[in-house]
């Protein structure tokens, strides 16, 4: 359940906008900001806020890859797999981060620090290989540079 607070401030949001669509992605994130990720609960309150369907929001949390319809780490990592990257080795910096994390892709460390997630391009392309770690973005990474950046994100 949402504060009367929240729900007040994404119903303005939602009336300023064009569309109520428009807004669905920042009602999204708010409410994914608030639960830690976007909840059934959610889900349906947004819907609500936005005259959608759940249906309707359901699909659009999933085309976005910075919404989440599973719970969480406290900081999401999202390491880029496509081209650019993929030519920098970013194989070898998700193996590093597997092993550094011990987690698969998809899996969220034991402490619930970190989740780790595949993305595509993030426009960091002359920086590949490139990751976000909680928003952050970082680039032209190696093993060691990673390893410092986990490091201090950790302590952030
Ligand atoms: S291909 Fe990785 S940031 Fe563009």
């Amino acid at each position: 359940m949402i504060s009367e607070a929240l729900k007040k401030s994404l119903t303005e949001r939602v009336a300023g906008a064009i569309t109520p669509r428009e807004a669905a992605v920042d009602v999204m994130k708010e409410l994914q900001a608030h639960y830690g990720w976007l909840t059934d609960e959610a889900v349906a309150e947004a819907a609500s806020l936005l005259g959608l369907s759940p249906l309707q929001v359901e699909e659009l949390a999933t085309f976005y890859e910075m919404i989440y319809r599973r719970p969480v780490g406290k900081k999401v990592i999202h390491v880029c797999d496509s081209i650019s990257c993929w030519c920098a080795d970013c194989d070898g910096i998700i193996e590093h981060l597997k092993k550094r994390l011990g987690v698969e892709l998809g899996g969220t460390t034991a402490d619930g620090m970190y989740t780790l997630l595949p993305c595509a391009c993030m426009g960091r392309c002359g920086d590949s290989p490139a990751m976000s770690v909680g928003g952050t973005p970082y680039g032209h990474l190696t093993p060691h540079l990673v390893d410092e950046i986990l490091e201090k994100e950790r302590r952030a």
